[in-house]
């Protein structure tokens, strides 16, 4: 994690990895050649599968600027979608909805970096 950090601090790339309950959910942001490449990267690790792109947008201004690729246990997100939304299921909604489920979490619960 340390390490995903500074090289993404060196690319420019800001963003949010979740993990556990064996998933990973991470959202990258940045130049588009970099985020590509990165992407391009983690797909080619073997240490996990089945990887899914679950939206992907241009943005004007970046929302994870104050976050630098900061880390969210899943158990801790899912409760908190649950509360809002009980009918949240990870693998049936759609990647926005994933997304703006983790901008909330990390406004509600963490102190930028
Ligand atoms: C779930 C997951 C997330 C990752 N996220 C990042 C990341 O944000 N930044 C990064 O530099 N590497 C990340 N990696 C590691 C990359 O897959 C890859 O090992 C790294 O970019 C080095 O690639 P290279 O050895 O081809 O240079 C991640 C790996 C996994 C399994």
């Amino acid at each position: 994690m340390e390490k995903f950090r500074k090289t993404n601090q060196a690319n420019e790339i800001t963003g949010v990895l979740c993990s556990g309950e064996g998933v990973f959910l991470q959202v990258l942001e940045g130049e588009r050649s970099a985020v590509n490449k990165l992407y391009v990267d983690i797909c080619k690790d073997q240490r996990h599968t089945d990887i899914e792109l679950l939206h992907f947008e241009e943005v004007t201004e970046r929302v994870f600027y104050a976050w630098s690729m900061d880390h969210i246990p899943v158990s801790t997100l899912y409760a908190m979608i649950k509360i809002q939304n009980p009918e949240f299921d990870p693998y049936l909604s759609s990647g926005k909805i994933a997304l703006n489920c983790v901008i909330d979490y990390l406004r509600l619960n963490d102190e930028p970096k």
